[in-house]
């Protein structure tokens, strides 16, 4: 039997009995959830893991946006070592698909009915050629404004609903010596505000175009050099030591009231909610001016390794990661809603209720629209060179022009 056989036959015979034990299931895991938050998040996967008979070893590569674990995985898997699991998303899901290193995991989507419980939106992004080749955890929003509730209402400031309002808001707040934006300087820090203001200015037509398309028209319009032209005031928002600085850090610092807001994915919740801080009381969160929808989909694929154990393992991990409690657990916790239609979200709060809705809405209207940021819209190589000239952009003193020059170039470059 081969791997992939053998691992479909053990899928198989989980289902024939519920809460089977395996006889030693073995699980290495290659992720990045090193934040408060996140480690708090992903703890719940590891006790589930553990109480049905699993060892977990893990693998954390700290590094937020994941590029460091990239590098981390690469490296393993050209020393012929891959990981039992690896946190992986979006395009590169496929990318490693064509490598031929994925296991199928057919057996348990299909035993536990994934197709009837994922929209159509998510379960694309698992599929490889017609199988089921990760299994999702949640759905992220990346186009988020956090705040600082203390310093808004000290202030007599309303959450932005346009661009314009954000910069008098924080023009304001600069006179009062408040740092306005919590930001980290790295690179996938830059394009996540990018992504957040370009899908505010451009609208979803827009971004669809622009970073799911690559169309030229888009990439080059006037519409690119306004985007441009707001992440240069946008820079003049952050404090002098943003350099390097890691997200929770930023997150960090609008609770403590250094800072009034922050444009992150909803993971930053995870840490606001991990420090005991209420939404809409001590902080407050609301989309990004604009229309859309940016989702981010965290997953997990299971590479191609050797031994029963590490294949027992595999099995357990997908059908527990799709499972109805780590479902609403983890996602309780990491900021994110569930993948899974059909879980109640009685328990999440008034950020998480506005994501759910907002989700539907904007997948009834068509401005549900992948990430480029995180890997959801894009191949590796050609969201690398957008972000490569967005972080140049933002850390000189580059006009937006020769930052919409250099984009097309980068862009042709990366085909
Ligand atoms: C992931 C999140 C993670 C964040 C910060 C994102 O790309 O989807 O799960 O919390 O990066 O590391």
């Amino acid at each position: 039997m081969n791997k992939k056989s053998a691992f479909a036959a053990a899928a198989a015979m989980s289902f024939l009995a519920t809460n089977v034990a395996y006889a030693d299931p073995q699980a290495e895991v290659l992720h990045w959830w090193t934040s408060g938050g996140e480690a708090r998040s992903v703890a719940v996967l590891q006790e589930e893991f553990a109480s049905r008979g699993g060892t977990w070893t893990d693998m954390p590569v700290a590094g937020g946006g994941g590029d460091a674990a990239m590098t981390a995985l690469r490296a393993r898997v050209l020393s012929g070592n891959a990981p039992t699991a690896v946190q992986l998303k979006g395009p590169a899901i496929q990318e490693w698909y064509e490598e031929g290193v994925l296991a199928d995991i057919s057996s348990v989507a299909e035993a536990q009915g994934w197709a009837d419980v994922l929209p159509a939106s998510i379960a694309n992004h698992m599929m490889c050629e017609g199988t089921w080749c990760a299994a999702p955890v949640n759905v992220h929003r990346i186009d988020w404004i956090w705040a600082n509730a203390g310093i808004l209402s000290a202030n007599g400031i309303e959450m932005p609903t346009t661009w314009a309002e954000f910069n008098a808001a924080a023009e304001q707040l600069q006179a009062a010596g408040i740092t306005p934006l919590a930001h980290g300087g790295q690179a996938w820090q830059d394009a996540t505000v990018f992504e957040a203001v370009a899908l505010g200015i451009g609208g979803p037509e827009f971004f669809q175009k622009a970073f799911v398309e690559l169309d030229e028209e888009a990439l080059t319009s006037d519409t690119m050099v306004a985007i441009f032209d707001q992440m240069r005031i946008m820079r003049g928002f952050v404090d002098e030591n943003f350099s390097g600085r890691d997200w929770n850090l930023a997150t960090a610092m609008v609770m403590n009231g250094e800072a009034a807001f922050q444009i992150m994915g909803d993971w930053a919740k995870g840490e606001f909610l991990a420090a005991g801080l209420v939404p809409g009381e001590d902080f407050l969160c609301m989309s990004t001016p604009g229309e859309g929808f940016l989702y981010n989909v965290d997953s997990f694929a299971m590479f191609d390794v050797d031994g029963q154990d590490n294949i027992d393992g595999q099995t357990l991990l997908a059908e527990l990661i799709v499972g109805e409690n780590f479902q609403h657990t983890f996602n309780l916790n990491k900021g994110s809603i569930p993948a899974r239609t059909d879980i109640a979200l009685d328990d999440f709060d008034s950020c998480a209720h506005t994501s759910a809705a907002d989700m539907a809405a904007s997948t009834e209207s068509g401005s549900l629209l992948p990430s480029y940021a995180h890997g959801m819209a894009l191949r590796g190589a050609q969201s690398g060179a957008i972000t490569d000239v967005v972080t140049a952009h933002f850390n000189s003193d580059m006009s937006s022009a020769d930052a919409v020059s250099q984009l097309v170039a980068a862009v042709a470059n990366s085909q």
